[in-house]
């Protein structure tokens, strides 16, 4: 009887560690993580004589509330796969160059020379990113270039999954 009672305790508690594993898992399962911001200036923006952050200043979609909207910053909320995307507009009288960075680190660009003759470009570009907690993604704006602020500018970001 004794053994027995023993054999029901013991499954009594693996039961309960397997119920408190599964209610982590959902947690983590549930976190949703996606925003879409535009730059929203009245016509050009720049060129600046440094390197600057582009801010994305009129928020879309914001789920997670990962990223700010007064430092242009997205902070990573949990360590996973994130997809960005970003797209520009502007006009040919200066050059337009934009990095996408992590922390750091510039992870991919897009650019554009000055023209006389062809009056608006647009360009983009796209990068899977492995993340840990805390990292930081940003669009930087080269220094002596520009962008049109308008809903045609801007950045978007998602979690695929956490890992
Ligand atoms: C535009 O200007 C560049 C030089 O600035 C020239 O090489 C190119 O052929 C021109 N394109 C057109 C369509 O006129
Ligand atoms: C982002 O910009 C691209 C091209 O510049 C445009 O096609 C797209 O519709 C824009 N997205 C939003 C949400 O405004």
């Amino acid at each position: 009887m004794d053994a027995f009672k023993e054999y029901l305790e013991a499954m009594a508690a693996q039961l309960k560690d397997s119920q408190i594993h599964i209610e982590g898992l959902k947690r983590k399962e549930s976190i949703m993580v996606a925003f879409t911001a535009v730059a929203e200036y009245s016509g050009a923006h720049g060129p600046f004589s440094m390197d600057r952050t582009l801010v994305y200043n009129k928020v879309i979609t914001n789920i997670g509330d990962a990223y700010n909207s007064c430092s242009g910053i997205f902070s990573a909320p949990v360590a996973g796969l994130y997809y960005f995307t970003f797209f520009y507009h502007a006009g040919g009288q200066h050059p337009s160059k934009l990095f996408l960075m992590k922390n750091c680190e510039t992870i991919v660009m897009t650019t554009d020379h000055k023209s006389s003759n062809d009056s608006a470009d647009n360009g983009g570009n796209a990068a899977f990113l492995q993340l840990k907690e805390g990292d930081q993604v940003f669009v930087r704006l080269g220094a002596n270039t520009h962008v049109w602020g308008s809903c045609q500018t801007n950045f978007s970001g998602f979690l695929v999954r956490h890992m």
